[in-house]
């Protein structure tokens, strides 16, 4: 046991206390941030006058050293501490001795953990949006190379208009682009310093709160201590695009499963992303699929646990915030694991175009093609309707699509029709037609994914731009 508050205590902790309490296994996860996060302090502390420059250069260098000896296997992350703020600060110490004694002069854990989570959950968000941003990449490819591509529209899961291919894959383009910017909104949001803000109520010595934010790339400090140390909204908001990212990625993970089964062959998935039965040889699953639609419902649980640790915590800091950790590193490495996975499964899925296009003839999604056809020839809608309702029970009738009757059994049911008709239903015809923008007709299509070529160019890079210097840089500067 090695602890940071020995003063006060005349009893050692009771091991079971001390292993219920420590948080050394998970949030040796963030020693970077927590080392980043210290560097940036001292050389505060330093500027300020609070430590003189050359205990402030060698705090610097000795930190720095630990974080590379760390990296590179030298040093390891012992479980004997308590937390990663104690094994830091007593590396520190043992390295150093009584200089290193001076580092946590103006901050507490407090301040100091919700500056470490805060940094660590600021770069997942830069991930999450870079491998969004890879997944978009993969749709547009599809969208451009499949805008003639004609599928069938369902709702219901049955049949109900021709769309194609681009348009389907323009849906989940929306939803992955939406969900990007949600990680922006809350980006812009979480980006404040709350280092500074002491156990609770600031601290008496001419901190330069600042200089800190400045230091590691925030926009400015938190503005009320007693938030700073207790706030994670920032991490409820993340945790909650996560799982409507997951959600997202759920639906469409269900219908790539119903596409690739043996009654759709809509797609057919690459070796490399799919699996093998042990008992049944013709068998190739979409593991990778149903993977992500299941763990959609652990990503949630992470936020409903979140949410549920906060609620009743009155301020400031208290250690049930100290949950916000396992479940939340849970569910940031499960969802970039499921979108890379993911963007993988779909850059290399086989999509069936011909069983596709006969799937929306077979399925009467011209139906309403047809009875516009009636309309435009003077036929009032709900009459059209009926119609063309006596046509679809003909062909069920006689299993075959509204386009394989000859004109004069058309006729037989309405008058109205002329040879037109059958330019008028084709699926073309059905698709190309449909000209507003945000539906499937190729003119509205190609203008669609112009805007959203655009909004991938424009919106690359624009979370790395707004962060402050390299932590390598200041520690080369002082
Ligand atoms: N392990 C703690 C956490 O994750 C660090 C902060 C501890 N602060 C304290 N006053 N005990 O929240």
């Amino acid at each position: 046991m090695a602890q940071l508050w020995g003063g006060r205590f005349t009893k050692e902790t009771d091991q079971l206390v001390y292993n219920f309490n420590a948080s050394i296994t998970f949030d040796q996860k963030f020693y970077k941030q927590d080392i980043e996060g210290s560097i940036a302090h001292v050389v505060m502390l330093g500027k300020q006058g609070i430590l003189t420059k050359e205990e402030m250069q060698k705090i610097v260098k000795c930190l720095d050293e630990i974080r590379s000896d760390v990296e590179r296997g030298k040093l390891e992350i012992s479980a004997e501490y308590e937390d990663i703020h104690s094994f830091v600060e007593a590396t520190l110490i043992n390295r150093l001795a009584d200089v290193g004694k001076k580092l946590h002069t103006g901050r507490s854990r407090n301040d100091q953990v919700a500056l470490d989570m805060r940094l660590y959950t600021r770069l997942e968000i830069l991930h999450m949006d870079e491998l969004l941003e890879e997944l978009l990449k993969v749709l547009l490819k599809i969208m451009e190379e499949h805008i003639q591509t004609i599928m069938p529209g369902f709702t219901h899961l049955q049949k109900a208009q021709p769309i194609t291919l681009a348009h389907h894959m323009g849906a989940y383009f929306e939803m992955f682009k939406r969900d990007r910017e949600r990680l922006y909104d809350i980006f812009k949001r979480m980006n404040y310093c709350p280092l500074g803000s002491g156990a609770l109520a600031g601290t008496t010595y001419p901190l330069d709160r600042d200089y800190t934010a400045e230091l590691m790339g925030f926009f400015g400090p938190t503005l009320n201590s007693m938030d700073g140390v207790s706030d994670r909204d920032y991490l409820i908001e993340f945790l909650s695009a996560l799982s409507t990212i997951m959600m997202h990625l759920s639906r469409f993970s269900e219908e790539i499963i119903i596409w690739n089964s043996n009654e759709y062959q809509f797609v057919e998935l690459d070796d490399a992303y799919s699996t093998g039965s042990s008992i049944m040889p013709q068998k190739k699953n979409p593991d990778i699929a149903e993977l992500v639609r299941g763990k959609t419902g652990r990503v949630y649980g992470a936020l409903m646990s979140l949410l549920t640790t906060m609620k009743g915590i009155p301020l400031a800091y208290n250690k049930d915030m100290q949950e916000d950790k396992e479940l939340a590193f849970d569910a940031m490495d499960t969802v970039k694991g499921c979108v890379a996975l993911f963007t993988g499964m779909l850059s290399t899925m086989k999509f069936n175009q011909d069983i596709m296009e006969k799937s929306s003839k077979n399925g009467f999604t011209n139906a309403t093609d047809a009875a516009d056809y009636l309309v435009n020839h003077g036929v009032p809608f709900r009459d059209a309707h009926g119609i063309v309702g006596q046509i679809v029970l003909y062909c069920v009738d006689k299993n075959i699509a509204i386009d394989d009757m000859s004109i004069e059994e058309l006729k037989a049911i309405s008058p109205v029709f002329e040879e037109d008709v059958y330019e008028a239903v084709s699926m073309e015809t059905c698709v190309n037609k449909r000209l507003t923008i945000g539906a499937p007709g190729k003119e509205a299509m190609e203008q669609v994914i112009a805007l959203e070529r655009k909004y991938l160019e424009e919106s690359c890079d624009r979370l790395w731009f707004d962060l402050g210097e390299n932590m390598l840089d200041i520690v080369e500067d002082v």
